[in-house]
């Protein structure tokens, strides 16, 4: 069962959720997501790919079947490969697709993604930082946590002003995204990332981390000083961040400093 924890840190608002198995930690992390949707239907969501979301996507997927949510919302693309055709099953649109956006029947006009084969790529960052202003913002961004301390692909040493932009993957993420596609060598080298900045006009923050091989890089993220070498330490500065953890994740986590 998930369990909700009323300690905060200062100066941000984060709230812990831990969540003992996958199941408890998609149904609290969709619960989190449907408070806003309450709020604001019609909502600009973030969304993520990677393995720790895909019990997120099942809570949601079962939401949607019992009528309990709506598909108003609008899906921006947190990142995506460079140089990928349309319909590639690598394409991070395809696999948010795939878990989420085809079983809600997300219409087209409400997926926001980026072309990953843009002729013109700077034209294709100024056109997601257009959409972005033209809209009002992100409403939710919903995030997983890089071994690295990643936030979608802003990698070590991304500063907390970046914007949206072309990327070089490094090779440590190469390497744990070789495992979703079979090899490094099917790995993209270059991504489109919304920057940090980005993520940080964000109304609200939903941080998915789930697994041993996260709890050294969650205590780094909140409790080291906030700096670019860990680039989810921007958290400590948001406010209304919630984390959904599995004890897993959070074993290095002080449970005096949020419990
Ligand atoms: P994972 O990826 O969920 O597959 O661990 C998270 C990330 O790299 O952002």
């Amino acid at each position: 069962m998930a369990r909700e924890t009323g300690k905060t840190m200062t100066p941000s608002t984060i709230r812990i959720i831990p969540a003992t198995d996958a199941a408890s930690f998609g149904t609290a992390a969709a619960a989190c997501f449907n408070a806003i949707l309450r709020n604001k239907p019609d909502a600009v969501a973030v969304l993520p790919t990677g393995i720790t979301p895909l019990p997120f996507y099942a809570a949601l997927r079962d939401n949607f079947a019992a009528g309990q949510i709506g598909n108003q919302f609008t899906y921006l693309a947190l990142d995506e490969y460079c140089g990928l055709p349309d319909g590639d099953e690598r394409r991070f649109a395809s696999w948010v697709g795939r878990e989420l956006l085809d079983p809600l029947h997300i219409p087209a006009w409400q997926r926001v993604t980026f072309n990953s084969r843009a002729s013109d790529p700077a034209a294709e960052v100024n056109r997601i930082e257009t959409w972005l202003i033209t809209h009002g913002g992100i409403d939710v961004a919903v995030i997983g946590l890089g071994g690295n301390g990643h936030v979608g692909f802003n990698e070590p040493g991304s500063a907390f002003d970046t914007r949206t932009r072309i990327v070089t993957l490094t090779a440590a993420t190469i390497a744990s995204n070789a495992e979703y596609w079979g090899g490094t060598s099917r790995v993209p080298t270059q991504a489109f990332t919304l920057g940090i900045a980005n993520l940080r006009a964000a109304r609200h923050t939903i941080l998915l981390v789930r697994g041993a091989a996260k709890a050294a890089i969650l205590r780094r993220t909140l409790t080291e000083p906030p700096n670019p070498a860990v680039p989810a330490s921007y958290l400590q500065h948001q406010n209304n961040v919630t984390i959904i953890a599995d004890p897993a994740a959070l074993a290095e986590i002080d449970p005096a400093l949020f419990f």
